[in-house]
C-alpha cells in the first residue's frame, strides 16, 4: 500500500529547475532511499514534501489526501515529520525540553498536556538511546548526539513518515552502524521512512528500494542492487572507484 507519493514534482527557484518533474513512491513500512551529488534537489524534495516549499508544479500525496502546498504545521500533525540537514536544536533548551517541543508539534500534540509530552519526550529519548543525556543542553551535545537529537525530535511528533536528510553525515564507522540499527528499529514501530543519504554503505543495508536525482531529474530508481549498478548512477554520482568502496 502507498502511503506518500509525489507526482511531477517540480521546484523553480529564480531561474533554477532544482527539481524537475519527479515521481517517487513510498509504500507502507518502507524504507526508501534518495541518492544523488551535492545539489542535485534531494533536500527541495523534502522541503516539498514537509510544506517548507510549495512545489511550482505536481502534487504531493499522503494517505490519498493532496497535500501540496500545505503549510508544515498542518503536515506536521497530519503525521509526517522531518529532520534537517543543518540540525537546529533549540540551544539553550536541555535535550529533553527540545523533544517535548517535537511532542507537542506533531500528531497528537494537541491533545498532550506538557506533562504527557514530557513523558513522550523521555519515552523517546530512551528509545533513540540518549536518555542519559536528557538533561544535557543541546549545543553541548557532539555531531553523532545533536543527529541522533534531530531524528529524536521527529519521532516525538508520533508520525506516520519520516523523513530524514543526512543523517549520518561526519559520523564515524561504528555510529554510522549505529544509526542505521536506529532506522532499522524506527521501520519495526510501523513507521515509513525516505532517507536522504550520502553513505553508501548505510544505503545499500537499510533501503528496500532507492531513488536516484541528477541535477534534479530522476534518473535511476530500484533496488540497492539495481540502482548502485547502474552505468548513469555510476557515471553521474558513484564514480568508478565506488565498488571498492562499499565493499
Ligand atoms: N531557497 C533556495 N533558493 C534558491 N536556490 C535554492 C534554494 N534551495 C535550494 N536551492 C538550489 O537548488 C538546488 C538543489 O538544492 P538542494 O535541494 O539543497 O540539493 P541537495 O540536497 O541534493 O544537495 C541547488 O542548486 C541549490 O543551490
Ligand atoms: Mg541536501
Amino acid at each position: 500500500m502507498v502511503i506518500l507519493e509525489g507526482k511531477g514534482i517540480t521546484k523553480v527557484f529564480g531561474g533554477l529547475k532544482a527539481v524537475s518533474e519527479v515521481d517517487f513512491v513510498l509504500n507502507q513500512g518502507e524504507i526508501l532511499g534518495l541518492i544523488g551529488p551535492n545539489g542535485a534537489g534531494k533536500t527541495t524534495i523534502i522541503n516539498m514534501i514537509s510544506g517548507t516549499y510549495a512545489p511550482t508544479e505536481g502534487r504531493v500525496v499522503f494517505k490519498g489526501m493532496d497535500i501540496t502546498g500545505k503549510k508544515p504545521y498542518q503536515i506536521g500533525r497530519m503525521g509526517i515529520s522531518r529532520t534537517y540537514q543543518i540540525v537546529k536544536p533549540f540551544p539553550g533548551m536541555t535535550v529533553k525540553e527540545n523533544v517535548s517541543v517535537g511532542a507537542m508539534f506533531g500528531a497528537r500534540g494537541k491533545e498532550l498536556s506538557a506533562r504527557e509530552a514530557i513523558e513522550k519526550a523521555e519515552a523517546v529519548l530512551e528509545f533513540v538511546g540518549l536518555q542519559e543525556m536528557a538533561e544535557y543542553r543541546a549545543d553541548d551535545l557532539n555531531v553523532a548526539s545533536r543527529k541522533r537529537l534531530e531524528m529524536a525530535k521527529a519521532l516525538a511528533m508520533g508520525p506516520e513518515v519520516i523523513l530524514f536528510d543526512e543523517v549520518m553525515a561526519g559520523l564515524n564507522f561504528s555510529e554510522i552502524d549505529k544509526a542505521v540499527d536506529l532506522i532499522q528499529k524506527i521501520r519495526n514501530e510501523g513507521i515509513s521512512i525516505l532517507v536522504i543519504e550520502h553513505v553508501m554503505r548505510a544505503i545499500k543495508k537499510v533501503c528496500d528500494r532507492i531513488f536516484v536525482l541528477h541535477h534534479g531529474a530522476k534518473i535511476a530508481d530500484g533496488t540497492p542492487e539495481e540502482v548502485l549498478n547502474d552505468e548513469t548512477v555510476i557515471k553521474a554520482y558513484l564514480g568508478r572507484r565506488y565498488k571498492e568502496l562499499v565493499q
